[in-house]
Formats: structure tokens, C-alpha cells, sequence
């Protein structure tokens, strides 16, 4: 499939929002669509304007992390939104929209987050989500592998990643799962900003990757392993450590690896 599946026209034909993406702004190449969402949110850009990436050269995920990508297969954008406060939020709303997108676009599918911020797809990473926020500009991104064969993965990512071509045995459309994520992230948001984040906890729960299992927590101050428990009613994780249920609200997540 060529650019024209991302072409702002095309997508917003498929659009029935009010405040996402009634700008969408398509670049052939860019450092970073976050970058540029910044950029823009400073020359005061209006909220809900969509950066489209066809790829990008510094492409960057949580923690410093490149973000692979390539012109034909990723799906690369980023939602600037008038926002400052806490970004786990936004990340979740993200994350289920794509999660529910992908599974009405490409029957039989089904998607988990590996909280807080990335979608699985049997086992292996299918898209991040990077949210940013600076003064009053909250910038939401969000990579996607789409249409990616086993053999365009490069090392470890072979094993590790999977596109939706892969998990669903055919080529998917760019333009219309863009356009379903941003309606169905603007339905979302309007409902997290009238009644918060408790109305969407169980759906995030049920979507959670290793509920129940063995895991490590990598925070920003100490390592914890425990059984995972869920989220509680703002979206935090909870733990059953060696101490009881402990809730965190940031870490890196991974499976204990079982003791031989
Ligand atoms: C992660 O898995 O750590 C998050 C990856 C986020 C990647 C997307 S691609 C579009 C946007 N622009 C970036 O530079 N990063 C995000």
C-alpha cells in the first residue's frame, strides 16, 4: 500500500469526531512525530491536531528507547492535546482505543496492554505508547506495527514483535484504523473527563498482559516482584508482594522468569 492509505483527505472522510483529528497533518518523514506535535502545540496548534508520520528517524519509545519503524508498514502518530496532570491516564484511554480498534478492524484478534503503555498481541509487542507532556501540552503517540513481514523485524524484535498483517494473515489499512483509534480515543476521553478513570478499570483489567502471573517491577526507586493483582480505580498497578498488595504508579513490567 502506498502513503495515499494516510492521506489527511482520505482519513478524515472516515472520521466522526469534534475535537480529535479534525486537523491531521501528514509528514512524509520526521525526526520524531512527537517532536514535531510539540513544536506546533508551542506555535499554539489547535487541540486534538493529529501528526502522521509515513517514518521516522528518531523515533522514540519510554526510557530513551529507539522506535523501529518502516515507511510502509508502521502506523506513527501523535495527538496533541491541552492537558497538563498526570499522563498514566491518557496513556490507558490510548491503549484500550487502539486495543478495541485493532480487534474491530482485523476480526478474531485480540489485543493485551502490558501496562502501562504497550499492546501484545499473542505474547509479542504489536505498538507503544509514548505520552509526553510540557507546560500546557499533553502530546500522545503511538507506534503501531501494521503491515510489517516476520523478516522486516531486525534481531531480537523478530522474535520479540508482530504486526497485525502477521497476527491476522493479511494487509490491514492504515488510514481506516487511524481514523477508528481517533474516534473511538475521542469517545473515551470525553467520558474520562466527565466521570474519570473507574468507568474504564475492569476493561483495562480484563485486557491486562500476565494477570495473576509472577512479575518484576522495575521502579524508578527499587525492584519488586509479585503476583499481578490488577489496577485500582485511577489505573495504578497492584502487587501481591512478600508485604501484602502494594499499588505502583510507575515501573517497567516483566515475567519472573521461572527458578530452574
Ligand atoms: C514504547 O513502546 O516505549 C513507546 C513507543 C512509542 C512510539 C511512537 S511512534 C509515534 C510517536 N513518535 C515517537 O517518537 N514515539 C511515538
Amino acid at each position: 500500500m502506498t502513503i495515499q492509505d494516510l492521506h489527511p483527505a482520505r482519513v478524515l472522510s472516515m472520521l466522526d469526531t469534534s475535537r480529535i483529528g479534525r486537523s491531521i497533518i501528514l509528514l512524509e518523514q520526521a525526526g520524531s512525530t512527537n517532536s514535531e506535535a510539540f513544536e506546533s502545540a508551542g506555535a499554539g496548534i489547535a487541540e486534538g491536531s493529529v501528526f502522521v508520520a509515513i517514518d521516522q528517524t528518531e523515533g522514540r519509545g519510554r526510557k530513551g528507547r529507539e522506535w523501529f519503524s518502516t515507511g510502509n508498514g508502521s502506523l506513527l502518530f501523535s495527538i496533541v492535546l491541552d492537558f497538563s496532570g498526570n499522563m498514566e491516564n491518557l496513556t490507558s484511554l490510548l491503549g484500550l482505543a487502539a486495543a478495541t480498534s485493532i480487534e474491530s478492524c482485523a476480526a478474531g484478534i485480540s489485543v493485551s496492554i502490558k501496562w502501562p503503555n504497550d499492546l501484545y498481541i499473542e505474547g509479542r509487542k504489536t505498538g507503544g505508547i509514548l505520552a509526553e507532556s510540557r507546560g500546557k501540552a499533553a502530546v500522545l503517540g503511538l507506534g503501531l506495527d501494521i503491515n510489517q513481514r516476520s523478516d522486516e523485524f531486525p534481531g531480537p524484535l523478530k522474535e520479540e514483535a508482530i504486526s497485525l498483517r502477521e497476527a491476522a494473515g493479511r494487509e490491514l489499512d492504515r488510514g481506516v484504523i487511524l481514523a477508528e483509534i481517533l474516534g473511538v480515543f475521542e469517545k473515551y476521553y470525553e467520558i474520562w473527563e466527565r466521570e474519570g478513570f473507574g468507568v474504564f478499570r475492569f476493561e483495562m483489567e480484563s485486557r491486562l498482559l500476565w494477570k495473576g502471573k509472577r512479575t518484576v517491577l522495575h521502579c524508578p526507586d527499587r525492584v519488586v516482584s509479585g503476583i499481578l493483582s490488577g489496577l485500582d480505580a485511577d489505573g495504578h498497578l497492584r502487587l501481591e508482594t512478600g508485604a501484602g498488595e502494594e499499588v505502583f504508579l510507575a515501573g517497567d513490567l516483566s515475567l519472573e522468569k521461572e527458578l530452574e
